[in-house]
């Protein structure tokens, strides 16, 4: 650093009246100054104006930095040197004699590099201008005085595991507040001086790579640490270090392993297909996705027995049964299971190995099972005819563990019970008479049962299809009567006739119709089959009248095609009736058709007759009725509540026609009368009374004056708006009375 001395032309005029010109036209008397010394300023060599100054100088006293003068200036003291612009007074300052320029303060080229100031000089005397004002710049200089600072920090940086080596990792910055334009304090050097041998910085740029392969399973994390060095690293420098964290991230490059080679399970003989056996599991050193993994059954041995589910959450194999087991079969098996990841890196397959396999060994326990039929149901099939004792199919149960037991069979009870079977060998036979026609199938359940554990019980069911046999024979559908017209010509239709039968039809059943043999059947009528399961009956002669013969009666033949055969022989009733032309019957013989006639001398005797019917049928039922009730009294039975509902009491002893006394005499009713109160007393006294005197009027109603006025004065007695009378009952009964008057105080006690 120099000290430079800038000698600065000024122009001094003299002039008293200075002040006022200089306020009020300096600008003028400069430029007049300046026109005037054009020639003058050829004299100056040079020009500064810019002064040097370090900063970060301690200053104790003022600290000389430069020196303006005028060339005027003849150091008589005359001209003075004014300082202005940044800083002018408080960081510089000026020796207004000599022109000399001192800093006061220390300076910091990082808060401001340059300050702009402007010097006058002036006339001491006069105040004038001597030179024209003049701007000149106090430069700062840099020192080293900044270390390098680290943006960003800390660090941190994930690089995936087994990167190879260069791979980028990062780049670190960190910059310096000196100068860069000048010097080397604001040049930087990075070094690492900490995470070798695993990773490596560019000196210049600050960019990390990666130096070795690492194995995130083995180190997932690494702090490395890093200096950045000005002036270029040397001895000497300001520096600075920063941390960056640095982590592995997985990749796939770990196989599944299974932590057994292999695994022994046991299961039950029982367990039903779709259950779980075990489970296995294999470690996956990686993390996250590169550790999920897919189960698998190598088709080899019993693959096709089992089955192996990965549960995504756990990264189990969960082997279930695939078929059912059984212990007395096949007692182990064997599976290869295979674990392999789910997302594989290619560049991680090791000789082509993706996979890890063990092997399961699978054992079967024997479980006590109950029997076992040989059938999930039975379908037997017997003709409805079949005879009670007799053999229709067999059910067979075994007990399938190894020490096979007994087995014993029984029918599961319902009544009526039609089957037995036999408790040894299982055979079904019929008890009770079968009919297809009331019940087409019968579903037992056949129970098996272990001798030796009789809880060891297994059920079947048996459909047994009753099978039809022609038992039935056909009969007509309709059982109307029929009728022919007196009209009638030979071989006219007078009605077609159909047939039922019971037995089951599902196979076609088909009729055959006939008449019996000339000889014993009339020639008047033949029936015609139709051959569509009905016939026709017609006329064989003509010339039929009612008057002569009303009534003919038919017989037909019915047969169906069963085997055997069955047929029967039907009788029709054939009236014979006066038809109008149109064919509609006016008359008949018979009593048949009456309802659709108007009512002649016949019909209203027939009439009468069926009234005369209906009343005798009248009688008998009353006196069927009536034979009840006298059971019921010899039943001795405690007749008390129907007697109460009679209305009629009868004529007392003697009337022994409209009412059985009997009965009374057997059981009278003579209940005690328990009642306390006045009202016992008076009541029967009155009533007995009544029974000696016979139906004195005015004895009775003095008695029911008495009870009005009875009633009227009890106050014990119920607010009734009516008083319950009770009817004179005939004098002399033996019996007493039926009615209830006596039992009126404890009904009156029940009530109170
Ligand atoms: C049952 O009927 C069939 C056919 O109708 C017959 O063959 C068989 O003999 C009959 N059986 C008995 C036991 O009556
Ligand atoms: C079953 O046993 C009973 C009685 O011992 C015998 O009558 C029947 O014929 C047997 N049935 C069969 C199918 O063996
Ligand atoms: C019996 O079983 C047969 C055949 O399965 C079925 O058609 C019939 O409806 C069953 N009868 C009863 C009463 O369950
Ligand atoms: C056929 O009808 C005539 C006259 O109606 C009668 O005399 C005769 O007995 C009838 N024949 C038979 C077999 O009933």
């Amino acid at each position: 650093m120099k000290m430079v001395t800038v000698l600065l032309p000024f122009l001094l005029e003299l002039s008293s009246s200075w002040p006022c010109i200089f306020s009020t036209d300096i600008s003028n008397i400069a430029s007049k100054h300046d026109q005037l010394l054009t020639h003058r300023r050829m004299k100056r060599n040079w020009m500064w104006n810019q002064f040097l100054v370090l900063e970060e100088q301690e200053i104790k006293e003022p600290l000389y930095i430069g020196q303006l003068r005028s060339d005027l200036d003849n150091n008589d003291g005359s001209f003075k040197y004014i300082l202005s612009g940044e800083g002018a007074r408080t960081i510089f300052t000026i020796d207004a004699n000599t022109g000399a320029i001192y800093l006061l303060k220390k300076l910091d080229r990082e808060e401001k590099s340059s300050y702009t100031l402007r010097a006058r000089v002036i006339n001491g005397l006069t105040g004038v201008p001597v030179e024209a004002e003049s701007e000149f710049i106090i430069k700062i200089q840099d020192i080293n005085d900044n270390e390098p600072k680290f943006i960003e920090e800390p660090y941190f940086v994930r690089v995936p595991e087994m990167s190879p080596e260069g791979t980028f990792v990062m780049q670190v910055t960190a910059i310096d507040k000196d100068d860069p334009s000048y010097g080397n304090s604001a040049r930087l050097i990075y070094s690492m001086l900490q995470g070798q041998p695993h990773f490596s910085i560019e000196p210049k740029s600050g960019i990390i790579r990666v130096a070795s392969q690492m194995d995130r399973e083995a180190k997932d994390q690494y702090f490395i640490i890093i200096q950045a060095k000005d002036m270029v690293g040397s001895e000497g420098g300001l520096s600075t270090t920063t941390t960056v964290t640095i982590s592995l991230s997985d990749v796939n490059d770990n196989l599944p392993k299974f932590q057994q080679s292999i695994y022994d399970m046991s299961v039950m003989e029982t367990i039903l297909v779709g259950e779980i056996v075990g489970t296995v599991i294999a470690d996956d050193r990686d993390i996250g996705i590169n550790a999920e993994m897919i189960y698998y059954i190598e088709e080899k041995g019993d693959f096709s027995m089992f089955d192996i589910i990965t549960d995504h959450i756990t990264q189990e194999g969960i082997i279930t049964l695939r078929k059912s087991i059984d212990y007395e079969s096949k007692r182990r098996y064997t599976i290869q299971v295979k674990a392999v990841n789910k997302n594989i890196d290619e560049r991680f397959i090791k000789r082509g190995i993706i996979e890890d396999t063990a092997v399961i060994r699978i054992n079967v326990e024997d479980v006590d099972e109950p029997p076992v039929f040989t059938q999930s149901e039975y379908y037997m099939a017997v003709f409805e005819n079949a005879s009670i004792g007799s053999y229709i199919d067999s059910v067979t149960a075994k007990d399938p563990d190894i020490t096979s037991d007994l087995v014993r069979y029984g029918i599961q009870q319902t009544y009526p019970r039609y089957f037995d079977v036999d408790s040894q060998n299982g055979s079904i036979a019929i008890i009770k008479p079968l009919d297809r026609e009331t019940t087409q199938w019968h579903n037992i359940t056949i129970i098996a049962t272990e001798t030796k554990n009789p809880a060891q019980v297994s059920k079947v069911p048996v459909y047994i299809h009753i099978l039809d046999v022609n038992d039935h024979s056909p009969e007509f559908a309709q059982k109307d009567d029929i009728y022919v017209c007196e009209q009638s010509k030979i071989g006219e239709p007078i009605q077609t006739i159909s047939a039922i039968d019971k037995d089951d039809q599902a196979f076609g059943l088909y009729f055959t119709y006939s008449s019996v043999p000339e000889e014993t059947n009339n020639a008047n009528f033949t029936v015609r089959d139709n051959k569509d399961n009905t016939a026709t009956i017609l006329t064989a002669t003509d010339g039929f009248s009612y008057q002569d013969n009303s009534l003919f009666y038919l017989i037909v033949i019915i047969s169906d095609n069963g085997t055997p055969s069955l047929s029967s022989s039907n009788t029709l009733t054939i009236s014979v009736c006066n038809c109008g032309a149109n064919g509609n019957i006016e008359s008949c013989k018979s009593q048949g058709f009456l309802s659709s006639l108007g009512l002649d001398g016949g019909a209203l005797i027939a009439i009468s007759i069926g009234v005369f019917l209906l009343l005798v049928l009248s009688v008998l039922v009353f006196l069927r009725q009536r034979k009840k009730h006298d059971t019921l009294l010899e039943k001795g039975e405690d007749f008390r509540q129907n007697f109460v509902t009679y209305d009629d009491e009868g004529g007392g002893e003697e009337d022994t026609e409209s009412f059985d006394i009997i009965g009374l005499r057997n059981k009278p009713v003579m209940r005690e009368p328990k009642c306390n109160r006045k009202i016992k007393r008076d009541i029967p006294s009155l009533y007995r009374m009544s029974l000696r005197l016979g139906p004195d009027v005015a004895v009775f109603r003095e008695f029911l004056a008495e009870k009005l006025e009875e009633a009227n004065t009890d106050v014990n007695a119920l607010p009734l708006d009516s008083l319950h009378i009770y009817t004179f009952e005939g004098t002399g009964s033996m019996a007493g009375s039926l009615s209830s008057i006596e039992s009126m105080c404890s009904d009156i006690e029940r009530y109170i």
